[in-house]
């Protein structure tokens, strides 16, 4: 089997600020520093989303990237471009809009759209030295691997303990 992996690339600019309503100020003030500050501050993120899959032998496709690209603009882009993400996008309600939650949410928002391979990878970076890369619960053939019992998005509000 030839498992190739094909990879678009897209831009939002969002605000966002990190903070735990279960912290004190000084707490958070303390875990999240300069990113608590309370009106919030701004990203060009870059999301890569990779698929993975074998291609059709009448199109030599994995996936055909325009759709791909269409997938990700309804359903992610079009959602998170110059909103703030505490605020506007009611699919990270009850998120800390970390890069690492941003990813699972993406996942959460692509995965059923894949329809060509299967959802390899979300990466979203926050600058050019910071990124989070998720990359689900299946292995390399494809497979589900086992999800435990509430999925991938169980763990979006961290534990304090997590945190320090
Ligand atoms: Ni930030």
């Amino acid at each position: 089997m030839n498992m190739l992996y094909v990879t678009r690339k897209a831009h939002f600019s969002a605000a966002h600020r990190l903070f735990n309503p279960k912290f004190s100020d000084a707490e958070n003030q303390r875990v999240f520093d300069k990113c608590n500050n309370p009106h919030g501050h701004g990203h060009n993120y870059i999301v890569e989303v990779t698929v993975a899959g074998e291609p059709d032998p009448d199109t030599g496709y994995v996936i055909d990237l325009k759709r791909l690209a269409n997938v990700m603009d309804e359903h992610v882009i079009d959602k998170f471009d110059h909103k703030h993400l505490n605020y506007d996008v009611p699919e990270l309600d009850g998120v800390i809009p970390t890069a690492e939650n941003i990813a699972l949410k993406v996942w959460e928002l692509l995965e059923p759209h894949i329809t060509n391979g299967h959802l390899h990878s979300v990466r979203i970076a926050e600058s050019d030295n910071n990124f989070a890369e998720y990359r689900g619960n299946r292995d390399e053939g494809g497979r589900m691997k086992d999800e435990g019992k509430n999925g991938p998005l169980s763990s979006f509000i961290p534990h304090p303990s997590s945190l320090s």
